[in-house]
């Protein structure tokens, strides 16, 4: 079969799914809620892993260890950064890469993880085609593919954004998907990042991400809706 795996890192960002689901069964692993369950046709494991790179990692190897799932699929906020992006814009991950790893003093490029054979892990070429055809009753809502970039910290600075825009070329940045993405690779488990902005990792950004979350994740849930009615 195919069961999917539906991760958020915050309630916003699994609550409305949590609320279509049926037949829901839950179970609690590290701390970690598994809500087994259907939604629009599909068979489901819905999770809210928590925030960081870390909460990311053991909730993706527990989706594939315990729960078997054959794909994954990450949904939620993040900051943009490109700039032509705005705050309810949506993201779709060709690639996912750690901003914060950087072991330059031996030598490495940031971003790059040390004798891994990839730093940059590619989404799955069939989830992002699901993806792409989305089409959002606003018109003035941009759906585009590109580069997430995570790191554990929240990023409130434009000069920093800046940076990360010519070091990564980034799309958005936020704080699990680049771990969901080396993990899934790990297992050869096939993923992609669904993100909508909520801010832009900018002076605004702790303003904007606590009144824009919540519509910003709504547009992410509609998107992985539309996935699983073409599935
Ligand atoms: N998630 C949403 N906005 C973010 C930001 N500015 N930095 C990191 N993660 C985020």
């Amino acid at each position: 079969s195919k069961l999917i795996g539906i991760m958020g890192a915050m309630t916003e960002e699994i609550e409305l799914f949590l609320e279509a689901m049926t037949d829901v069964k839950k179970n609690v692993r590290a701390g970690i809620t598994f809500y087994q369950g259907r939604l629009y046709g599909s068979d489901v494991v819905l999770c809210q892993s928590g925030v960081g790179k870390v909460n990311a990692s053991v909730c993706t190897q527990i989706l594939i260890d315990d729960y078997q799932v054959k794909y994954i699929i990450f949904t939620g906020v993040a900051g943009g950064v490109a700039p032509e992006l705005n705050i309810g814009d949506i993201v779709i991950s060709t690639e996912c890469q750690q901003h914060d790893i950087d072991a330059s003093p031996v030598g490495f490029k940031k971003g790059e993880i040390p004798f891994a054979e990839t730093s940059v892990f590619a989404a799955d070429p069939y989830l992002i085609k699901l993806a792409e055809s989305y089409r959002p009753e606003d018109e003035t809502i941009q759906v585009v593919k590109g580069k997430v970039l995570s790191g554990d910290q929240f990023i409130a600075d434009p000069e920093q954004v800046a940076e990360l825009y010519k070091t990564f070329n980034g799309s958005c940045v936020e704080m699990e998907g680049a771990a969901v993405a080396q993990v899934c690779h790990l297992n050869q488990i096939p993923f992609v990042i669904i993100r909508s902005l909520s801010d832009k990792a900018d002076r605004e950004a702790k303003v904007n991400f606590t009144e824009f979350t919540k519509v910003a994740a709504k547009r992410s849930y509609e998107l992985v809706n539309h996935m699983l009615k073409q599935w």
